[in-house]
């Protein structure tokens, strides 16, 4: 993880590094430094912490100067700290370095350095590199761009990175390989991020470098970009389409709730020119496209991590009940070294929000190379992911920000149940009757949530009384056993209270012996699915005083009378209860988070994109 920026124009770099470092902290919080450029002087600034601690420490110091470099840090070798915090700086204090991702051969680049002279100060695998770089500049006598390319086919692992030269202010070189970078040109400026949040206010035109590519950014020239492998290549400049106001926080008091309120457009979004309500049909080109790829395929692999896998298991129910094809979902970390078995007429479908998720990637490549066919599932345009895919369908969610994946998580469910519904009409295996059932409904969810949101008042209030809590159960059945997850995961995201998810009925073999009347059990109960068997559940933890929060369909009144609080959604058929069901689990978990007084955007040791393994 960790966040990248860079400036290098006729503005002033701090006001913009700064803002650009913020945009870029739902990647990593626990330190945060800056590096400047002024005539001679190379200004080196880091703090622990966030980026407010940077910038309370900063403002006192120098901070002239046009152009620089910024990081905000997620750790992964060294404890967080001011030392460790990046720019890191070569021993001769002339280079200044960023870097997100993992350099894996460090400590072999290390002990070779050592024997040249270069001593070390912090723990990091990056301080390594700039002293590769500065050692491989003066040995080789070449200019920056040469040095960090030749220092970096030296180098294992996965890197964004960006260097500045003292003495040198009108240069930028930055490279990729495994970790997202991308330039945007501006007027006689450039700009450099780990993605485009800190870059659209300033142009709408970017380019993504590829893995693998070093990019010079100079003053008065165009953009030059050519391989580790010194081939040239050829800028493709995109348009990027992302508004300022979708990186705003509109009112909201956090980008979650924000997330959360956004449901109902964003799975519109997610459905539009998708699904035609007129005609009953939905409309798939990642899918028209490989249409033979889907109806042949003898198994489905989903892969993913986190909420997105919480997200495939609640497809593999679709895929599996509409289109009797036989699905696994793997975690993606798994998945990547436990040597599976692929075959060629095996469908892979990737789901990843960030779309940079490095073992989803990985797993991608992994699919891949065993001749799989490979589609995603992601929210990030442009990330990489989408690009090592052989198709794949946009989730279209909007910018997510606070760090617990909300609207990206419903936006994947309504994705994968589009899916699971066409392949499952055009291979025969769902009625068309009951398809164009389905299809209706589904364009009936947006407008359910919204009265669901209305519940928002009456959650806040009952969610204090369980901040006592230091555990919780979730439970659910069919479709809802993800969601369960799901809304366990969220809880121990932004609360730090334990929870866990589990099927209902599994409940009895182990969980059961926690029950006791400190016991929160959230149970999702909708009549739609096994609404007996959860009742039978739901009685045996009450004979147990468990606490009951039940989610419930509107007119309930069994659930309703056995639970202690309940929360009603909108009926609907049973595929699509986990749209509904995840709002008010959201909800709860995100009022429990605020009245314990917990960084509800930003939980500690989490990132939102987690771009090393
Ligand atoms: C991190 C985030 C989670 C997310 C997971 C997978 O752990 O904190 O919210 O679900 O990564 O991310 P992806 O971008 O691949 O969906």
């Amino acid at each position: 993880m960790c966040g990248i920026i860079g400036y290098i124009g006729k503005r002033q770099a701090y006001p913009i590094l700064i803002k650009g470092l913020q945009r870029l902290e739902y990647r990593g919080y626990d330190s945060a430094g800056i590096a400047l450029l002024d005539n001679d002087l190379l200004n080196v600034y880091k703090a622990k912490g966030k980026v407010s601690d940077l910038v309370r420490f900063a403002e006192q110091q120098d901070v002239n100067g046009t152009i620089g470099i910024a990081h905000t840090r997620w750790a992964t070798h060294g404890e967080p700290n001011q030392i460790n915090a990046h720019p890191h700086c070569s021993q001769s204090e002339e280079l200044a370095i960023i870097h997100n991702g993992i350099i894996e051969n460090y400590a072999v680049l290390k002990e070779s350095l050592i024997k040249h002279g270069y001593t070390f100060q912090s723990q990091t695998d990056t301080e390594v590199l700039v002293q590769l770089i500065d050692y491989v500049k003066k040995s080789n006598n070449v200019d920056l761009t040469k040095a960090v390319q030749l220092a970096l086919n030296q180098v294992v692992g996965a890197y964004a990175i960006a260097v500045i030269e003292k003495g040198n202010p009108d240069v930028i070189v930055a490279a990729r390989k495994g970790s997202p970078l991308v330039v945007g040109i501006g007027d006689g400026e450039f700009f450099l991020a780990s993605d485009a949040t800190p870059i659209v206010e300033y142009t709408n035109k970017v380019v993504y470098i590829g893995d693998e590519e070093i990019v010079t950014l100079k003053r008065g020239e165009d953009i030059k970009i050519k391989t580790i492998a010194d081939v040239v290549k050829t800028p493709e400049i995109q348009r990027l389409e992302l508004t300022l106001s979708q990186l705003e926080k509109g009112g909201y008091p956090h980008f979650m709730l924000k997330e959360i309120f956004e449901q109902p457009k964003t799975l519109s979004d997610s459905m539009r020119g998708r699904l035609n309500l007129e005609e009953k049909e939905i409309k798939l080109s990642g899918f028209i496209d490989n249409k033979e790829k889907f109806l042949n395929a003898k198994r489905i692999i989903i892969t993913a991590c986190g909420t997105s896998w919480h997200a495939g298991l609640i497809g593999k129910y679709a895929i599996e009940e509409f289109c009797r094809i036989p699905v696994e979902v793997e975690y993606s970390s798994e998945f990547r070294y436990r040597k599976p078995v692929i075959h060629g007429d095996d469908l892979v479908i990737a789901i990843s929000q960030s779309g940079e998720t490095a073992d989803t990637l990985a797993a991608v490549e992994l699919a891949k190379s065993h001749g799989a066919f490979i589609f995603g599932i992601c929210n990030v345009v442009g990330s990489s992911i989408p690009r090592n895919t052989n198709s794949g369908c946009y989730t279209h969610a909007g910018p997510e920000i606070g760090v617990a994946s909300t609207k990206a998580f419903t936006a994947q469910v309504t994705v994968l149940t589009m899916l699971a519904l066409l392949i499952g009409k055009e291979k025969g295996t769902l009625s068309v009757e009951r398809y164009k059932e389905i299809v209706s409904e589904l364009g009936n969810i947006p407008q359910k949530m919204r009265s669901l949101l209305d519940q928002n008042d009456m959650i806040a209030q009952f969610a204090k009384t369980f901040t006592y809590a230091q555990n919780f159960i979730y439970l659910g059945r069919g479709y809802n056993y993800p969601v369960a997850l799901e809304g366990a995961l969220k809880l121990k995201e932004i609360s730090y209270i334990h929870a866990e998810g589990y099927p209902a009925a599994e409940m009895k073999h182990g969980p059961i012996a926690l029950i006791s009347q400190e016991m929160p059990v959230v149970v999702i109960a909708p009549s739609a699915g096994m609404y007996e068997k959860v009742v039978s559940n739901i009685q045996e933890i009450k004979a147990r005083k468990g606490r009951i929060i039940s989610i419930v369909t509107e007119g309930d009144t069994v659930v309703t009378n056995l639970s202690d609080y309940y929360i009603s959604i909108p009926d609907t058929e049973e595929c699509l209860v986990p749209l509904l069901a995840a709002i008010p689990l959201q909800l709860m978990a995100y009022h429990i988070a605020v009245v314990k007084g917990c960084n509800v955007d930003q939980p500690r040791n989490l990132a939102k994109s987690v771009t090393v393994e």
